[in-house]
């Protein structure tokens, strides 16, 4: 008795009603990964990110020395602008428009994405993604 209800209920759907004589076409996967049963849901599905940590010294990102200095940062998918001494603020490259990552320009506080000219604010409390970032000397943390 066992033994059936416990195909009844790891058995593919379809095959249990053709059985019963019950005809349906349907595919026998599932988008379920049986093997981990821990998918992580509180990200989009997507697993957290550890925190990066940059030495803003590399010349990498010379372009960070200075205030208002910005830099597309596309091997992590992140722009970085330098607010002031203090503060380097860290977005997300994906624009909320049509996800494109490639095409930024950034003048005035406002980032510009090149393919439909859509802008947006550096302040944090727009539509493009702001992550947690400190600074210490030229050691930038950033938290995903
Ligand atoms: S994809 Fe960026 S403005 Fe359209």
């Amino acid at each position: 008795m066992n033994n059936s209800r416990t195909f009844l209920k790891t058995a593919c759907k379809p095959i249990v009603l053709t059985t019963l004589g019950i005809p349906i076409l349907e595919a026998c996967s599932t988008d379920e990964d049986s093997s981990s049963g821990n998918i992580d849901t509180t990200n989009n599905g997507v697993a957290p990110r550890e925190p990066l940590i940059i030495d803003i010294s590399n010349n990498t990102f010379i372009n960070l020395q200075d205030v208002g200095g910005w830099f597309n940062y596309i091997e992590e998918n992140i722009l970085l602008v330098r607010i002031s001494e203090e503060e380097i603020r860290v977005f997300n490259n994906s624009c909320p428009h049509q996800g494109n990552r490639d095409r930024w320009s950034y003048s005035g506080g406002v980032f510009e994405c090149g393919y439909h000219n859509n802008t947006y604010s550096d302040n944090c409390t727009g539509s493009l993604t702001c992550y947690d970032s400190t600074l210490d000397i030229n050691i930038l943390t950033i938290e995903f």
